[in-house]
C-alpha cells in the first residue's frame, strides 16, 4: 500500500481527498486548523474521519484511525514535520494546506506568506532531506490574474497576480520549479478553478448562496452576476489527484509540470445561483454590487493538458454537482441545528 502524506486534511479539498483515499492508501495527514478561516466546519469535517473528540485531539496533537494518522500541526513548525518524515518513508506528498480566500489575504498578508510560502518550503526541505521524490501541490486559477486570454492554458503568462493569495501561489510554482531542477524531484502543480461540492467552504460563493437561499437572506452579487466562473466539482478534483498519484508512481522521470483542473464549462455567477435556487426549490433576493478588490472577472480553464496526461478531465455538470451539494447542505444544516 502506498504511503501518502496529505496536508490540509481539515480543509474542503483535503478532507474530501482523505475520505475517498483512506481505504486505498496509508495516509499521514497534517492540518493546523487555522482559526483565520472556517474553523467550525473543519471540526465537523474531521469528525467524519473519526475525530469526534476534537478537544482531546487538539491536546494530544495526534489521532490514529484504522487507515490514517492525523496530526494537529503547523507546516511552519519544521521540527514536527521532520519528526513525521523521519518515521515514515512517504511515496508521495499531496500538499493542499494553505490560507485560502482572496479577500482575507489583503487583510492579513503576512499570515498568507507564512503558511503558503514558508510552509511549502519546509515541506520541500523535508522531502529533499528524507528522499521523497513525488509531490503534488495546489496552485490556483488566480495566478492568471490580469491575463484575459481565455480559456486559460498552462503555457500562458501568469505574471500579473491581483491578490496576495494569488502571488503566494505563483511563488509556490516558482519554488517548485527550482526544487525540481536542483534536486531531481518530480513536482506537479494543480491550478484549481472554483471548486464546489459537499463540504464546501463557508466563505465561497456556493455556500454563501445556499445559506442565503435557505435563510431567506439577501445575496450580494458582484458585477450584476456577470462574473464568469469555471465551477469545478470536488469529486472530479479528487479523481484527478488519485489518477495523478498512480501515474507518478510508475514514472522514473523528474521535473515540474502544471495542470489546470477546471470544469471547462464556465458560467455566469447568476446562473450558478439559479441552479442552486432550482435545487433548493426557493428563490433568492439579490443585491447587485461592484466588483471587489482582488476578484478576477472571469476564470475559464483549458484542461487538454490534463486529459492528455491522465486520460481524464472533470466531467460533472453544474446541475449534477449542485444537486449533490444541496443534498449535503440540507442534511448538514439540519444536523447542526438539531
Ligand atoms: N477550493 C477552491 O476553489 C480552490 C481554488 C484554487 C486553489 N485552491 C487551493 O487548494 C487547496 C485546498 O483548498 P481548500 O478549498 O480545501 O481550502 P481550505 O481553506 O478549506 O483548506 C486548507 C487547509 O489548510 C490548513 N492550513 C492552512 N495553513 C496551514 C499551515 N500553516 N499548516 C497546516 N495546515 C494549514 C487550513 O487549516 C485548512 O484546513 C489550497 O491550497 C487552495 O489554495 C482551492
Amino acid at each position: 500500500m502506498q504511503k501518502i502524506l496529505i496536508t490540509g486534511f481539515g480543509g474542503f479539498i483535503g478532507y474530501s481527498l482523505v475520505e475517498s483515499m483512506k481505504e486505498k492508501f496509508q495516509i499521514t495527514a497534517f492540518d493546523n486548523f487555522s482559526e483565520l478561516s472556517n474553523y467550525e466546519i473543519k471540526k465537523a469535517r474531521v469528525a467524519e474521519l473519526g475525530i469526534t473528540d476534537f478537544d482531546s485531539f487538539k491536546t494530544k496533537r495526534i489521532f490514529q484511525s484504522a487507515s490514517a494518522t492525523f496530526h494537529y500541526a503547523d507546516l511552519c513548525n519544521m521540527a514536527e514535520l521532520e519528526k513525521s518524515f523521519s518515521s515514515n518513508q512517504f511515496d508521495c506528498i499531496v500538499h493542499l494546506a494553505a490560507l485560502t480566500g482572496v479577500r482575507q489575504s489583503l487583510v492579513n498578508p503576512q499570515a498568507y506568506i507564512d503558511s503558503n510560502v514558508k510552509g511549502f518550503v519546509n515541506l520541500l526541505e523535508c522531502a529533499k532531506k528524507f528522499g521523497v521524490k513525488n509531490i503534488i501541490y495546489a496552485s490556483s486559477s488566480s495566478v492568471y490574474g490580469l491575463n484575459h486570454e481565455t480559456p486559460y492554458a498552462e503555457n500562458q503568462k501568469t505574471d500579473s497576480p491581483i491578490s496576495v493569495y494569488a502571488a503566494s501561489k505563483k511563488v509556490d510554482e516558482l519554488i517548485a520549479h527550482t526544487y525540481a531542477h536542483l534536486y531531481g524531484m518530480n513536482l506537479i502543480g494543480l491550478r484549481f478553478f472554483t471548486v464546489y461540492g459537499p463540504w464546501t467552504r463557508p466563505d465561497m460563493a456556493a455556500y454563501i448562496f445556499m445559506k442565503a437561499v435557505q435563510d431567506n437572506n439577501p445575496i450580494e452579487l458582484f458585477k450584476e452576476g456577470k462574473m464568469i466562473r469555471d465551477f469545478t466539482y470536488v469529486g472530479d478534483v479528487v479523481k484527478s489527484i488519485t489518477l495523478l498519484i498512480d501515474k507518478m508512481k510508475n514514472e522514473t522521470a523528474s521535473g515540474h509540470e502544471i495542470f489546470n483542473i477546471g470544469n471547462h464549462h464556465p458560467i455566469f455567477t447568476i446562473d450558478f445561483l439559479k441552479t442552486i435556487e432550482d435545487a433548493m426549490g426557493k428563490k433568492a433576493s439579490v443585491n447587485f454590487k461592484p466588483v471587489q478588490a482582488g476578484d478576477m472577472l472571469a476564470t475559464n480553464a483549458s484542461c487538454e493538458k490534463l486529459f492528455h496526461y491522465i486520460g481524464y478531465k472533470p466531467q460533472t455538470s453544474v446541475l449534477e454537482g449542485v444537486n449533490e451539494m444541496v443534498k449535503w447542505y440540507k442534511a448538514f444544516t439540519q444536523r447542526v441545528s438539531s
